[in-house]
């Protein structure tokens, strides 16, 4: 496995009692793969019979593009932002080409910028959503739709609308794919039984990730390495999903019921934000469930680390670490000759953030603070799939220990439903 797991401040609890009911789930999966009716999204794993098309359809739209567009929003974007985050640093997000965008984040200025800024010649939109019906990614689509069309009338170029437009949705009546199919735009399935917070390793993530350049069966090998472990592994207590949910759990009925994850990498800012979606939709019902917090080491330090260490006893931290030691820039002290630069002389930037997740850690267990540490070899397309898979087996064992069902968000459909409503009462007040 590309990844080891450690957890600080927990040795003495006795989980047994946790881990027996965290059994259930992971017997459940088991039992699935034998009867080959695994859930959708680990069902992909099996095979590989669908990254070809991937592949190709990811050629195709690289293909003389500078620019490619995606929209969609939570778990239609999430994932695959996470991944695609591989490639960027966190300076230069747009360093490479075709540059892929994610506005999923609806905001008038935003939408203004980013139609403007393109040039939409050279742009494709890839529009995912499951459900088909999201008014974010709607109202999106519309209005870049437009300004295409708007193009291609001003420019004649011999191009056709479909030639712009990617559309994942899922098959079945819905307003996107009638929209899809009155324009002709070509339309690729977001299978039916993949919920959008766990689809990051199906088309939905993988696409814009192989438009990334990203090897995208590296990314299912980690993730299928992962899930074998997982249901390979006749001990429970020696799967790190489950050991990672049940000390949640555990936690969380002791009264620390805050999930912080501190990846100590840019790249893995996204991650967080993925899982946070990923956790909070799928275990934050009934009253029940962990809330979880991103942050981002090493700048967090700087804005939450006194509230951490010093603040209420309410949290279980997560750091995902690196290799960083020796990678990055040598500090060299000689301009300074300070004495007082002396502890970096020699050193390199990667050292230095290694030291300080280090201290970190060490600073949170010596307050008594839970905290696990998840260590990668190497941070690259395998680990991301390996992480991804991971934190959707620890969400599924996780809302079974909360004794919530992990695949319905029905807080999110209420509030979609009240968003179209207001636009309605807006609309006839006009
Ligand atoms: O995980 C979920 O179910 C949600 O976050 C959805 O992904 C999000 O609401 C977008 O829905 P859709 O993909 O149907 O546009």
């Amino acid at each position: 496995m590309s990844y080891s797991q450690e957890i600080r401040g927990q040795e003495d609890r006795d989980l047994s009692a946790v881990f027996a009911r965290a059994a259930e789930p992971v017997n459940l999966l088991k039992a699935q793969r034998q009867e080959n009716t695994l859930y959708g999204f680990l069902r992909p794993l099996d095979h590989a019979e669908d990254l070809p098309a991937i592949e190709c359809l990811a050629a195709t739209i690289r293909y003389g593009r500078n620019d490619v567009v995606v929209l969609g929003t939570g778990g239609s974007s999430l994932g695959a932002h996470a991944l695609v985050a591989l490639k960027k640093n966190r300076f230069s997000h747009n360093n490479q080409y075709p540059r892929i965008h994610f506005p999923d984040n609806l905001g008038p200025d935003s939408m203004d910028a980013l139609l403007s800024e393109l040039d939409l010649a050279h742009t494709h939109f890839l529009i995912i959503s499951k459900s088909g019906g999201t008014a974010e990614t709607l109202a999106q689509m519309m209005a870049c739709l437009a300004a295409v069309k708007e193009m291609l009338e001003r420019v004649q170029n011999g191009r056709q609308l479909s030639e712009y437009f990617t559309v994942i949705v899922e098959p079945g009546d819905n307003i996107l794919r009638r929209f899809a199919n009155r324009w002709r735009l070509p339309i690729f399935d977001h299978a039916k039984d993949i919920g959008g917070r766990y689809s990051a390793l199906s088309v939905v993530g993988l696409l814009p990730s192989a438009i990334a350049g990203l090897d995208i069966r590296e990314t299912r090998r980690g993730a299928r390495d992962v899930l074998m472990n997982c249901l390979e592994t006749e001990n429970i207590e020696d799967i790190p999903a489950a050991i990672g949910a049940a000390t949640i759990y555990h936690c969380a009925e002791e009264g620390m019921n805050i999930n912080v994850l501190m990846p100590y990498e840019c790249r893995l800012d996204m991650l967080a934000r993925w899982h946070q979606q990923l956790w909070s939709e799928s275990v934050g019902k009934a009253g029940k469930g962990t809330t979880p917090v991103r942050a981002l080491g090493p700048v967090d330090q700087h804005s939450q680390l006194q509230l951490y260490l010093d603040g209420p006893n309410d949290k279980f931290f997560t750091f995902i670490t690196t290799n960083m030691n020796g990678k990055g820039p040598v500090i060299d002290d000689k301009l300074a000759s300070d004495p007082e630069l002396g502890y970096m002389s020699g050193r390199t930037i990667g050292d230095l953030v290694a030291a300080e997740a280090r201290a970190t850690m060490e600073a949170l267990s010596r307050h008594n603070k839970p905290v696990r540490q998840i260590k990668l070899e190497r941070l690259n397309e395998y680990s991301m799939g390996a992480l991804i898979m991971h934190f959707m087996l620890e969400t599924i064992i996780g809302a079974h220990l909360f004794d919530v069902n992990a695949f319905d968000q029905p807080a999110v459909e209420e509030g979609k439903v009240l968003t179209r409503q207001y636009m309605e009462w807006g609309r006839r007040m006009h």
